[in-house]
């Protein structure tokens, strides 16, 4: 028997046949259209808009023009042979303001959509909130503003009346991490806040919203729907002295701070201790946890990269990049990565996202996995109408191997979604970064199936890592 390599190079290893393969996208990276159908204006709207938060001033006003395209995406979809499809709704799309009742015409767009993913034998899964925040909402506070979370339950009961008897999976929300850490403490994302408590009660207003949502969603879709949020779980490493402390205080506010009260009813006491400079955390109202504390049925997990961290020597400005451990006398600091590196600047390990699918199987056991989304961007060039991304199909060999290993030592990850289906409006970067298997032509929005995309095809067709 052949030992497996330790760069995760492998190719032939099969996964099992009800092992689903999908690809992802999110609304507001993909759809364009963004003043038809009765949509509002979400945060992203306003944050793009705004000069100098996104790279080249680029918007997700056209994007891919998927509200337009949508029948010949699907056929693509078909082309592959993907089983599941995960895209989001667009919550400014089924409430322009983000309360009352459901436009209509958002609705249909939706339906129409998953209508045409089961007509072609695609499984859809749908997320509800992938940080396209309704403006209105966010002149109200937005994740800061505890209603928000209500609101999001009435947003989840519209969604699930129109579509909960043909959704396969609903997910809550993405990456809460990123809206809460990235929305509203470093702001690089919209709504570009920059508040180090305004982080921690957005986090926990978005785990309210979880838990509403999913109790929502509950009354109004088929009984046999799955329910789900999906994480970015934080994964730090470091061999400094100092760097299990580190990693101990990132995995709180990383990830415990949503796994914690999603998953067990509870804020882990080393979380409260680590931010008690900024916030007593008198937010959280009795009654909470058990809100936020719903059974669900499989986890989400994303996954591109780690840190290597060691606690700082002194408080580092928030504004500096990876610094998101509130309000401690000492923070984390971020180290210099080793390489390789894809063209986002992060590291390639897949030996970390293999250990990360072990470690939440024997912390969440009888929880199945999903990988939700994992890919990678790189500077592609369309030559005679092919793109010959060998790296992305380098990444993904690497990456796939890593969830077959984490199978094979048993973890209980029941499908893979490659990010993304095309390219994309890539939030803060625009469209100056490509993860798409497929390669999109803004100017004539023409898409062209990368060698990825034929490498992922194959994996499909045969459950088997291609050569
Ligand atoms: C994730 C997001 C997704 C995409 C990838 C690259 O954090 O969920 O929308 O931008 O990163």
């Amino acid at each position: 028997m052949t030992q497996p390599s330790d760069d995760y190079r492998e190719s032939g290893l099969e996964f099992p046949e009800d092992f689903v393969f999908g690809s992802a996208t999110a609304s507001y990276q993909i759809e364009g259209g963004v003043t038809e159908g009765g949509r509002g204006p979400s945060i992203w709207d306003t944050f793009s808009h705004t000069p100098g938060r996104v790279y080249g001033g680029h918007t997700g006003d056209v994007a891919c023009d998927h509200y337009h395209r949508w029948e010949s995406d699907l056929d693509l979809i078909a082309e592959l042979g993907l089983d599941a499809y995960r895209f989001s709704i667009a919550w400014p799309r089924i409430q322009a303001d983000g309360t009352g009742p459901a436009n209509q015409q958002g609705l249909d767009f939706y339906s129409r959509l998953v209508d045409g993913l089961l007509a072609r034998g695609i499984r859809p899964v749908a997320t509800l909130y992938h940080w396209d925040l309704p403006q209105a909402l966010e002149d109200r506070g937005g994740w800061t503003d505890r209603d928000t979370a209500y609101r999001f339950a009435e947003y989840a009961h519209l969604a699930g009346e129109a579509l909960g008897d043909r959704i396969h999976t609903w997910t809550t929300l993405n990456e809460p991490w990123c809206s809460a850490f990235l929305g509203y403490g470093n702001g690089h994302h919209a709504p570009g806040i920059r508040n180090r408590k305004a982080s921690l009660v957005a986090a926990h207003h978005l785990n309210l919203a979880h838990g509403l949502g999913v109790s929502a969603l509950r009354e109004a879709v088929r009984s046999d729907a799955l329910m789900s949020v999906t994480l970015n779980p934080q994964v730090a490493r470091g061999d400094h002295d100092t760097s299990p402390e580190a990693i101990r205080r990132v995995d709180a506010v990383g990830n415990r701070i949503f796994t914690g009260p999603m998953l067990r009813g509870e804020y882990p006491k080393d979380l409260l201790e680590d931010t008690a400079a900024v916030t007593d955390w008198a937010f959280v109202r009795p009654g909470d946890l058990e809100l936020i504390h719903q059974p669900i049925d499989v986890l989400g997990i994303n996954y591109y990269s780690t840190s290597t961290v060691r606690m700082a020597e002194r408080d580092l400005p928030i504004s500096q990049e990876g610094t998101l451990i509130p309000g401690s006398e000492q923070v984390v600091e971020f180290l210099p990565q080793d390489g390789p590196f894809t063209d986002m600047g992060w590291n390639i390990a897949p030996d970390a996202f293999e250990q990360l699918l072990l470690d939440y199987q024997r912390d969440f056991p009888g929880l199945p996995l999903m990988i939700t989304e994992n890919g990678a961007a790189y500077p592609d060039r369309l030559e005679d109408g092919r793109v010959h991304d060998k790296a992305r199909i380098d990444y993904l060999r690497r990456h796939l191997t890593a969830v077959h290993r984490a199978v094979q030592r048993g973890a209980d990850v029941q499908g893979y979604f490659v990010w993304s289906l095309m390219d994309n409006f890539e939030w803060a970067f625009g469209y100056s970064k490509r993860f798409g298997i497929t390669y999109v032509d803004y100017e004539t929005q023409e898409r062209t199936l990368k060698d990825s995309a034929r490498f992922y095809q194959e994996l499909v067709r045969t459950h088997r890592i291609p050569a």
